[in-house]
Formats: C-alpha cells, structure tokens, sequence
C-alpha cells in the first residue's frame, strides 16, 4: 500500500514539474535574451530616419502626390500597370506571385514596401541606394511599367500640374513634341532610346528633373508605410513590464518555442535581427535558381550597378551632400560574398506573403524551414548556412512563431487604398 502511495507521489510530483516547466518556459528568459528580445520589438524601432538625398522625402504634400501615382495605371505602356498592381495592401503591398507580373514578367518576387524607408539598400541586390531611385526602376523596366521618361512628364503635365507646381516649382513647358516627344528615355526600346539621345542634354536634364521629382513624391508617401505591433509585439511588452499573464495570453507556448529557437539553437537572429528582422546587409542562403531562370548573382551584379547610378546618393539628382552618403561611400564592392547574396527580407508579416524567397522559390513557410534545415548547395557562390537537424515539431513551432509576426501595416488610413 504504501509503495502504491509513493509511486503516485512521484508520478504527481513529475507531472508537477513538467507543468511548472511549461509555464515558466513559456515567460521565464536570461538578461541576455531579454536583450535580444527587446531588440526585436516594435518599440525598439527608431525614429524614420531622414532622408538627405530627397528633400521632399518629409513633404505631406509630397506625400499625397506620391499616393495618387503610386496606384495611377497612366504611368506604364498599357495604361494597366500601377506600382500598386504588384504592391498590393491587401497583400501587405505584395502580389501573391513568384514571379511579378507587368507589362511583361520580371525574374523576382515582389518585395513588401512596408518599412523599406529604413533599409539603406533597396532591392533583393540592393541596387538602388533610396526609395526615390528605388521608384525611378520599375517604371523604366521594359517588363514592369515599361513606359518612358518623357511620357511620365507629359503625363504630369497634363493630370497632376497644379500638385506638382505647388511642391516643385513651375513645371517646365514640355508642349513642343519635336523637343520633347511622346515616348523617350534611356530604356531598351530601340526607337523610345533614340528619340532620347536624340533630345538636347539640357532638355533631357529638364524631362529627368520631372522625372526625378516624381520618385521623390512616391517616396514621400511609401515612408509613411511602416509596419504595426503584432502579438509578438505584445509579448515582448508584457515581458518587460513582467506581466506572466498578458505574456500568456500573446504567444501559445508553441510560438514561445520558436521564439527560443529563432533566436538560440537556429540562429535566424544572425540575419534577421533589428524590429524589422532584417539585417539589411547582403547573404548567400543558397536558395536554388527558380526553374526557367539563371542563376541570380545578387548582390555582385547590385552593388556594381548602384555605384553606376545616376540617381545614387552621390549623384547629380540626389539632394545629399556627399558626408551623408556614408553607406554609399563605403560599400563593400568586391569579394565572394557578394556572388548570389540576398538581402533578407523583414519577417513582420512574412505569414500573408507567400511565395518567398527572390524568386518565389518557396510556396509555403514550412517549405522554407526545411531550406534552413538541410541548406542545399548554393547554385552560385557559397552558402552560409550550416545544416540545423532540426526535428518537425520543432520547425513547425519557428513557423508558428513566424505567424505571429503579423501585426498589419501602420499608415495614415487613406493611404492603404486607392486615392478616391
Ligand atoms: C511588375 C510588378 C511591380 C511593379 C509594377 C512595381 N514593383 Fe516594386 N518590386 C517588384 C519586384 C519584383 C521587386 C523586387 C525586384 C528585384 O529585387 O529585382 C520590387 C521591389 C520593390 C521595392 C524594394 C523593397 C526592398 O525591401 O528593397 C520597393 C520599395 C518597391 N518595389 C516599390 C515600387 C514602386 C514605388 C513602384 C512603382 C513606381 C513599384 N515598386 C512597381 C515588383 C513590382
Ligand atoms: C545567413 C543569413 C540568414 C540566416 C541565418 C537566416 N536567414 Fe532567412 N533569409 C536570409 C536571406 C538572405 C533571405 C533571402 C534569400 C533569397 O531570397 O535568396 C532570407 C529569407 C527568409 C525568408 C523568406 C522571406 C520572404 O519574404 O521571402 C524567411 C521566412 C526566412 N528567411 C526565415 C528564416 C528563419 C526562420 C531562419 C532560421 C531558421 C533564417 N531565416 C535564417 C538570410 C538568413
């Protein structure tokens, strides 16, 4: 009997420590991880930071120039196309493709914008140093907008002078089609680039400085678009302020194990850290070439063609002075790392927008985790990643934790839809 009695005892005493061990697991973290944690929150975002080379970039009615154009079709060859055709906000401002679709289809994934006024490199590769020159890209691509510099002019001339002029100054007489004709700008349309080269410098100069001044409004506008708090978010509050019940009722204890595994034994924390959980800087994760593509070199080709840009910080349309453009200045321009380096994209919201990876190699986040579980060979430079081993429960409670990253978008409401 008394044996009996004891056996009991000890089984309730294990079950007993198993549940303590539960719950505190699920609110008990070191200094250091509270530190770590603290880093990732929304709180912890800073300030937008300025932009030097875009003195509009603060502008309100920049802004809402910016708006209307960012979801105007008149800007592409087909009249169809918006910036917002491929950033949608229903989609966290992405279009649910591997591939993007324009006037033509592109060989990336569309990026969220959300928070992109905080990296210092726009693009998978980084090849645009600003959101401004970030913009001036998809409406020259034969296979987004696909239109022309000097259309997008006279597209302005003749829809939105008066917001224009009350930013930027008299907009310049653009009506003499000889000088300025419908169609032309440096783009890969044989006939648009040689009604271009064409032009007079000086009247070119006049067409990019409309054209210049229409980036910096879109950008005006994407800076306000950042991302909101999550349950995450929650969480980490509730940590800091000790509070074990509201940390409860913010995360399950299966998203509170991915959480410790994301920032411990997987070592996500490496690249994607900081409340946007990206480093910003440039990796080579050896995600394979989509099927029907090359390989994708990243970064080596990027950086080489921002230092080339005309619309980079240090360039003759850029408003900075040359001590602001630190990140450009001192870049890191050559090396193996650069071959087939990605910047890692910010994780807030990464649950509604699938497919992932640069070319939508991945549909679901499960499909990523088994990536990070078994790196396969990069199929240009070298990976970085070490193959984790980690067991399915485990995976599937990092894609748990990843899912509770979505907290939305954070934006004046008028600007997550389409102007009225
Ligand atoms: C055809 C679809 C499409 C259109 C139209 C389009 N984009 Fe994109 N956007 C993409 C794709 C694809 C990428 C990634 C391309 C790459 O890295 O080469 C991207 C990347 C971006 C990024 C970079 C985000 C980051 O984290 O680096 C920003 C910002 C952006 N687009 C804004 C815009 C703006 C502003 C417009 C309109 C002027 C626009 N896009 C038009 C598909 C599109
Ligand atoms: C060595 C740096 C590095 C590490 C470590 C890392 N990532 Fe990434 N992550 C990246 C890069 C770079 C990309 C984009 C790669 C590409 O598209 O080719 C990426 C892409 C992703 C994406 C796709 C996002 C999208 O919008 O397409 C997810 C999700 C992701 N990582 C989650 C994780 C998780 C979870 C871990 C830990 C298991 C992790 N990452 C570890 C660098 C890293």
């Amino acid at each position: 009997m008394k044996r009996v009695f004891l056996l009991i005892g000890g089984v309730l005493l294990i079950a007993a420590i198993i549940v303590w061990w539960a719950v505190t697991s699920q609110t008990s973290w070191g200094d250091a991880e509270k530190a770590t944690l603290r880093g990732l929150w929304i709180g912890s975002l800073p300030a937008l930071p300025a932009d030097p080379s875009n003195a509009y970039a603060a502008n309100p009615q920049a802004a809402a120039l910016g708006h209307k154009l960012f979801f105007d079709p008149r800007f592409s060859s087909n009249g169809e196309v918006a910036c917002s055709t491929c950033h949608q906000p229903e989609l966290m401002f992405t279009d649910g493709l591997p591939l993007a679709e324009g006037v033509g289809t592109t060989t990336r994934k569309t990026m969220t914008i959300i928070g992109t006024a905080y990296s210092p490199w726009q693009f998978w590769d980084g090849r645009k140093d600003s959101q401004w020159a970030q913009a001036l890209g998809p409406l020259e691509s034969a296979v987004e907008h696909g239109g022309t510099r000097t259309q997008y002019a006279h597209l302005i001339d003749e829809f939105y002078r008066a917001e224009y002029e009350a930013i930027f100054g008299a907009l310049p007489d653009l009506s003499d089609r000889a000088r300025f004709p419908e169609t032309a700008g440096p783009v890969e349309d044989p006939s648009a680039r040689a009604a271009w080269e064409a032009m007079t410098g000086e009247d070119r100069d006049t067409v990019t400085r409309v054209y210049v001044n229409l980036g910096k409004a879109i950008a005006a506008y994407e800076r306000l678009i950042v991302p909101a708090p999550s349950r995450f978010d929650q969480y980490v509050e509730a940590l800091l302020n000790n509070d074990g019940k509201a940390m409860r009722a913010a995360l399950t204890a299966d998203e509170v194990a991915g959480l410790r595994l994301f920032i411990d034994r997987a070592q996500c924390i490496n690249c994607h850290n900081g409340a946007l959980f990206t480093n910003n800087d440039f990796h080579n994760t050896g995600v394979p070439t989509a099927p029907g593509l090359e390989p994708d070199n990243g970064r080596a080709s990027g950086v080489t063609q921002v230092l080339g840009d005309e619309f980079n910080c240090l360039g003759p349309w850029s408003d900075a002075q040359k001590e602001d453009c630190s990140e450009l200045r001192f870049v890191t321009s050559e090396g193996g790392q650069l071959q087939g380096a990605f910047k890692p994209p910010t994780l807030r919201n990464v649950a509604a927008t699938a497919p992932y990876m640069h070319a939508g190699q991945y549909a679901t986040l499960e499909e990523v985790l088994m990536h990070y579980n078994h790196p396969p060979i990069a199929p240009i430079g070298h990976t970085e990643l070490e193959p984790l081993g980690l067991p399915a429960r485990e995976r599937l409670q990092i894609v748990a934790f990843l899912r509770s990253l979505s907290g939305g978008v954070s934006a004046p409401p008028e600007f997550l839809q389409a102007p009225q």
